[in-house]
């Protein structure tokens, strides 16, 4: 960095004004962790630019001043790619402020938005004109549109819609060195060239910050239906998918696997839940079918239903009886989740694997696990329908924190082995951030490698944004 660490406020507040930076500690302590609670290093300060064009600014700043950049949305992120570095002072970009619904054309069936817009706010704006933006995760209230771009988030829709990757149409983007690439584009079809929007997706910060985006809506469904299945094993689970498939009209928006473990985990973080069904089954699946026209849900699903009961994959259900209890079946997935956060220190992993060879790989998986660790739990759920499992590993209780972290470092290498055994992927939906680059860098091979590198310093030749993230940092130059 050039200049005195007052000189840098004191410019970037010329900038932005006293409420677009911070330096109080205090202030940071916000911008310093994310939702799973980690933290690695403190950022030199804040800056939250309220427009493109002060995002521009404030990184041409960065880029004169060789000051190190890490754009952040709502934190919510889960490789830790959105902290601040630990050995080199970054300034955090947060995008807070750029919360503008810019444009919606219900005609076109697109949305035109700030890249700081939360998720949730853009299903609602989305929702008023009648048309859906269909991307739906747990963090839904709190990560925004551009992170979910960096991301290429999945979520719980994309077996019908796809990542946020097949949701985007344009993009704005401010370059590493504060230039602006202006790709906001309403287009379903253009065909001029390399894709270059797609090359920031799933980037994760590290080639551009994204300020802006054109999003792809669909009508609002009128109509939709959420059960709760039990059945007996991940294979009947998997089974049944492929009949909910075709017998489902294409309907089907949601298929997502919860096992026993899970519904405890939900009930202990939120008690407020209660289980739909008397009697406890070793896997559910949680489904939902949604239609925008029409379409007589009910009996398209009795039909499965029976069916599905007749053949024994299913041994028993409920059925959603409004919009309330829907939501309550929601709530025990996202609970699953917060209570697993509750119970401490556990693996987190975001795998995917071919859909028809899922039963078999948690089978296996599972049995390398316990013959590693006969005492540690596995907790596998997830989106079956995109063969994306959440293998998850809770440490075996009365360990120390340093045994627990050690087991669970080793447990997640025997998972990733099992992984490559099935020809799958260690990250799914996450992305690699920090967390997964080890594992990551181990398994590219050196020529694609080289060609990641090279795009990188394409973009970024100074190395300052988000460096270290997916790749390793470049030497600075
Ligand atoms: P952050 O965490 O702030 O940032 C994530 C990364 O993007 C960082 O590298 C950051 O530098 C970069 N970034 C952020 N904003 C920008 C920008 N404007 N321009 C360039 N780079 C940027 N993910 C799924 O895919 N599916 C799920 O089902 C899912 N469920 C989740 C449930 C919970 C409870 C939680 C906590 C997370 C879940 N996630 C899920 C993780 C998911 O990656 C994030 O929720 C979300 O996409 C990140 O958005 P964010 O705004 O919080 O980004
Ligand atoms: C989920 C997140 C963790 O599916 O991806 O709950
Ligand atoms: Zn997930």
């Amino acid at each position: 960095m050039n200049g005195s660490m007052a000189d840098v406020i004191a410019e970037l507040t010329a900038l932005l004004g006293e409420r677009g930076v911070l330096d109080d500690p205090q202030d940071l302590e916000r911008y310093t962790t994310d939702w799973g609670g980690d933290r690695l290093g403190t950022p030199l300060a804040v800056v939250r630019p309220q427009s493109t064009e002060e995002v521009a600014a404030v990184v041409r700043f960065c880029h004169e001043r060789r000051i190190a950049m890490a754009p952040q949305g709502g934190h919510t992120g889960l490789v830790g790619g959105a902290l601040p570095d630990a050995d080199r002072p970054e300034l955090i970009i947060s995008l807070e402020r750029l919360r503008r619904i810019r444009q919606l054309d219900p005609l076109g069936f697109t949305m035109t938005v700030d890249s700081g817009c939360i998720l949730e706010e853009v299903k609602r704006a989305a929702e008023v004109e009648d048309c859906y933006f269909p991307l739906a995760l747990g963090a839904q209230g709190s990560c925004q549109i551009g992170g979910n771009i960096a991301t290429n988030a999945g979520g719980v829709n994309v077996l019908r819609y796809g990542m946020m990757r097949e949701l985007v149409l344009g993009l704005e983007v401010v370059l590493p060195d504060g230039r602006i690439w202006n790709g906001l584009k309403a287009l379903r079809k253009d065909n001029r060239g390399y894709r270059l929007q797609q090359l920031f997706i799933g980037s994760e910060g590290t080639l551009g910050i994204v300020t802006g985006a054109v999003l792809k809506l669909l009508p609002r469904p009128q109509r939709s239906l959420t059960a709760l299945l039990a059945v007996a094993s991940v294979d009947a689970a998997v089974q049944l998918y492929g009949r909910a498939r075709r017998e489902c009209s294409d309907l089907l928006s949601a298929f997502e696997l919860i096992p026993r473990l899970g519904m405890e985990l939900a009930f202990e973080a939120a008690s407020q839940l209660a289980d739909p069904l008397a009697s406890r089954y070793p896997y559910y699946v949680l489904l939902e079918l949604s239609a925008s026209g029409p379409v007589e849900l009910d009996e398209l699903f009795e039909r499965f239903l029976e069916q599905g009961l007749h053949s024994g994959l299913l041994l028993d259900g409920a059925m959603a009886a409004n919009v309330a209890q829907a939501q309550r079946f929601w709530l025990i997935r996202e609970a699953m989740v917060e209570g697993q956060r509750l119970r401490g220190e556990h693996l987190r992993t975001d795998v995917s694997v071919p859909i028809s060879r899922i039963a078999q790989f948690v089978e296996q998986a599972s049995a390398a696990v316990v013959a590693a660790s006969a005492h540690a739990t596995v907790l596998v759920y997830g989106h079956i329908g995109d063969g994306n499992l959440h293998f998850n590993i809770l440490p075996p209780a009365g360990l120390t924190a340093e045994a627990a972290s050690g087991l669970l470092q080793q447990l997640e290498g025997i998972i990733f082995a099992e992984v490559d055994r099935f020809d799958g992927s260690i990250s799914a939906e996450h992305g690699i951030g920090r967390a997964k680059q080890e594992a990551y860098l181990a398994r590219i091979a050196e020529t694609e490698l080289g060609l990641l590198a090279g795009i990188k310093h394409l973009f970024d030749p100074l190395a300052l944004m988000n460096a270290g993230r997916i790749i390793p940092a470049q030497p600075q130059s």
